[in-house]
């Protein structure tokens, strides 16, 4: 799927949450094979970066586990075609994020109406660290993001307690980066330009628009499962495919605030994104 929230608008911080169909819940491509291969050597190797649970966590990760083995089957029959069963030795977040592309949240209810981050398979993450977030709550966990405290902080936490099993919502978050990687913890990109100012073409081919289809859904157990899945792909591509794309890109971009300028690391492109998209500030 392509998702382009980039659509001209101007830029702002809003929670953005919509009906989710059950039946979409989760997205597979051709890049399924390799993303879980991604996913295993993570973590095989960099465990505490993209793995973490604690005991509040543990009830809804064994029912996300059980919700993907019922829906799997039934949603994409032609890859899960035996029962998935349950392996006792794997945590179940961990053996339910290898067998999608998504990452996997679980949020718990905590005091005086506080959601925490209990248990998480996150892979890809973009430019932030699961270490700094478990176990904190959402006003701690979007510390980093402008504007987020002042515009959605209190009616996120609302809209989390309001949440019922059967009303899924999904959103999306978006960024444009230096770099394809799935993988890029708090320390990556961020790169010196890799061509020469003024060489747009080379630009528009190593930048890249990254989207997160984010799902929320409750679980019978009060906690809400918090789904992500990441889409790359460079400015180039989309380009060619969305003839749109170039001008609402640059419309949306230039109506962000410094902060978020400075947040999201735009600094070192944001010349060419003028110069490539044809909308100056
Ligand atoms: C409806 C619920 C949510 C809303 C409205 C929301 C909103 C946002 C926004 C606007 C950003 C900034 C993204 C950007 O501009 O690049 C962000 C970043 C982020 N969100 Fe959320 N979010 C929600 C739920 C969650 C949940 C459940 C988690 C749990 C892990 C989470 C984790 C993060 C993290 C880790 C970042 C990056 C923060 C950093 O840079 O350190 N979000 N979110």
């Amino acid at each position: 799927m392509t998702y382009l929230p980039a659509n001209g608008s101007p830029f702002t911080v809003s929670m953005g949450m919509r009906a989710m169909d059950p039946n979409e819940w989760i997205e597979i491509d051709e890049h399924i094979d390799a993303e879980i291969a991604q996913k295993r050597e993570l973590l095989a190797t960099n465990r505490k970066q993209v793995f973490a649970a604690l005991e509040e966590g543990l009830a809804g990760s064994q029912e996300t586990l059980r919700k993907l083995i019922e829906f799997l089957p039934k949603r994409f029959p032609e890859r899960f075609s035996e029962p998935i069963s349950i392996d006792p030795n794997m945590h179940p977040l961990e053996q339910a994020s290898l067998l999608i592309q998504e990452d996997l949240v679980i949020m718990s209810p905590a005091p005086e109406g506080q959601w925490i981050l209990s248990a998480a398979c996150v892979c890809f993450p973009s430019r932030w660290d699961l270490l700094d977030k478990v176990g904190e709550n959402l006003h701690s966990i979007h510390g980093p993001v402008p504007h987020y405290e002042e515009r959605i902080g209190y009616a996120t936490d609302a809209m989390f307690s309001k949440f019922t099993p059967d009303r899924p919502g999904w959103r999306i978050n978006w960024t444009v980066l230096d770099s394809p990687d799935l993988f890029q913890p708090s320390g990556t990109g961020r790169k010196a330009r890799a061509h020469e100012s003024g060489d747009l073409e080379t630009f528009a081919a190593n930048t890249y628009f990254r989207s997160e289809r984010q799902t929320l859904w409750a679980l019978t157990t009060g906690d809400v499962l918090f789904t992500i899945r990441t889409y790359v792909n460079s400015l180039e591509q989309l380009d060619e495919r969305f003839p749109q794309f170039r001008e609402n890109l640059g419309k949306t971009m230039i109506t962000s605030s410094a902060q978020t300028q400075e947040y999201k690391g735009w600094g070192p492109i944001w010349d060419d994104i003028q110069a490539w998209t044809g909308v100056h500030q």
